[in-house]
């Protein structure tokens, strides 16, 4: 307020200024002398310049310092403070995870080497049904290379007899990376776990090893495609694996969008892709999703196999989607690579949860404390020690639909398509 009257002082100030002037002037006219007018005019002309003045200190003082920056040139402004990113910059899951490209061709054991003739070989018996006890189940039976993405879309498989059994089929698909197949993780290579599905009752049923071999040299066929990848046709159990994971080491996906960005094609990823992975890493994804492989069982970079899971406890996904049923591994499960994962729904061990985007948001609060909550306000977690004085926020205390469907679509550049065979030079 004191601005205002200081302003309005100065203007009636100028304005007795201006009729003082005028009175002066008309008064002069009459008499017309000589110097008298000049006099007069710089008089009534000054009280003029001492009001406008007084106008123009009010109006800065009521205005301010913004208002008289606005009018200043760029050049002579103060530069704005700087604004604090919300980001914590050095936060080494932001700007500290290397992210890696597969490598083209999967490592093979030394007794094991990847030729074209046990290759070919292998193919044909991970297609083959007589390999089952009732002439009806495959390898592919359970995992479709073409529209399932290496997996067979049931929640648990179903083996001979229509037999359900336990657990989700994960695709084959890369698994030649892993250090550690099976939910639980108790095959240690693909020639391990190649004769388990066969001797499984609910899978293809038969009694042992010898029992498909002895199968398999009944067809004339196989005995030369044994002589070719072996070198003599005798069939047994440990030539079958080895031909079978011969073959699985060439079902490898290396030509992603994903990896093609890694290598260094920018446009590869779109930018909500973009924003997805660089959430990937800043939420921890990467601490167990790690590598090449997004395994920490795997040969490429992963050192940690296992993991409890749920390793969060107390959250509602447990009962809804029976996280904690399965007797057999005590709650430690193998972690699964994710690629080709946008098409091997549904997810988990036991395939209880239908849908990607659910599967984001169970992994996200059982594995790293962070809920799905959509509203703004719940961004900004605020956690405030009364005993310490101290207040911290959390800003990725929860995780919102945006993220969600950011991470969905960066897993769903993680698809590929196992490349033609010449280029594996197998
Ligand atoms: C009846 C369906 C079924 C058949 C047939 C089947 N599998 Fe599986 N496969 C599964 C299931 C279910 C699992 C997971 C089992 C577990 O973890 O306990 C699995 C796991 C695997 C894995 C481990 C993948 C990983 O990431 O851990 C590989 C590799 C595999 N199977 C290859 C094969 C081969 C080779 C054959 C043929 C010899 C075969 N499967 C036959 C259902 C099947
Ligand atoms: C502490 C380790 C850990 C962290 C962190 C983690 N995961 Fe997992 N993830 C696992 C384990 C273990 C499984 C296997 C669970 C099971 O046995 O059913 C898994 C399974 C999954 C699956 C299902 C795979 C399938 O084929 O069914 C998806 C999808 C997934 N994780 C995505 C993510 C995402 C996205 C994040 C980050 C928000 C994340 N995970 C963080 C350990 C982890």
């Amino acid at each position: 307020m004191r601005e205002y009257d200081f302003l309005l002082f100065g203007l009636a100030i100028a304005a007795l200024g201006a009729l003082a002037l005028g009175a002066v002037m008309a008064e002069l006219g009459r008499k017309s002398g000589a110097t008298r007018p000049l006099v007069a005019l710089g008089l009534g002309l000054g009280v003029i310049a001492f009001g406008a003045k007084l106008v123009l200190i009010a109006s800065f003082d009521a205005f301010g310092q913004a208002y008289l920056e606005r009018m200043l040139p760029d050049k002579l402004k103060r530069p704005a403070p700087p604004v604090e990113p919300m980001v914590v910059r050095h936060d080494p899951r932001l700007r500290g995870y290397v992210w890696e490209a597969l490598p083209r061709r999967a490592p093979a054991p030394a007794d094991n080497p990847t030729t074209a003739a046990k290759v070919a070989l292998g193919r044909r018996l991970f297609n083959e049904r007589r390999l089952s006890a009732d002439d009806r189940v495959a390898c592919v039976s359970c995992h479709d290379l073409q529209g399932k993405g290496g997996a067979d879309g049931r929640p648990v498989s179903v083996g001979i007899g229509g037999q359900e059994g336990g657990r989700n089929a994960p695709t084959v698909l890369n698994a030649a990376f892993q250090s550690r197949l099976f939910w639980d993780g108790r095959a240690a290579s693909l020639e391990e776990q190649a004769l388990g599905p066969l001797t499984n009752p609910l899978e293809m049923g038969m009694p042992d090893a010898a029992a498909a071999a002895a199968k398999l040299a009944a067809i004339p066929a196989y005995r030369d495609a044994f002589a070719a990848a072996f070198g003599d046709p005798a069939i047994n159990g440990a030539r079958i694996a080895r031909a079978i994971a011969a073959y699985e080491r060439t079902l490898i996906t290396p030509d992603t969008p994903y990896d093609r960005f890694v290598r260094g094609d920018r446009s590869a990823l779109t930018a909500q892709q973009q924003r997805g992975m660089a959430l990937f890493a800043r939420l921890g994804c990467v601490g167990c999703h790690t590598g090449a492989n997004f395994s920490g069982a795997s040969q490429l970079g992963g050192d940690a196999p296992f993991r409890a899971f749920p390793a969060v406890r107390g959250s509602d996904y447990e009962g809804r989607y029976r996280l904690t049923e399965d007797p057999n591994a005590g709650g430690v499960w193998r972690i699964p690579s994710l690629r080709n994962v946008s098409r091997t729904a549904p997810y988990f061990h036991n395939g209880a949860v239908q849908e990607l985007r659910e599967a984001i948001r169970v992994m996200a609060r059982v594995q790293l404390d962070r809920p799905f909550d959509d509203r703004p306000e719940a961004r900004w977690q605020v956690r405030w020690s009364a005993a310490e004085r101290v207040i911290e926020a959390r800003p990725d205390a929860v995780i919102g639909e945006a993220e969600v469907e950011a991470i969905a679509a960066f897993l769903k550049a993680l698809e590929g398509n196992p490349l033609p065979r010449e280029s594996t030079g197998s």
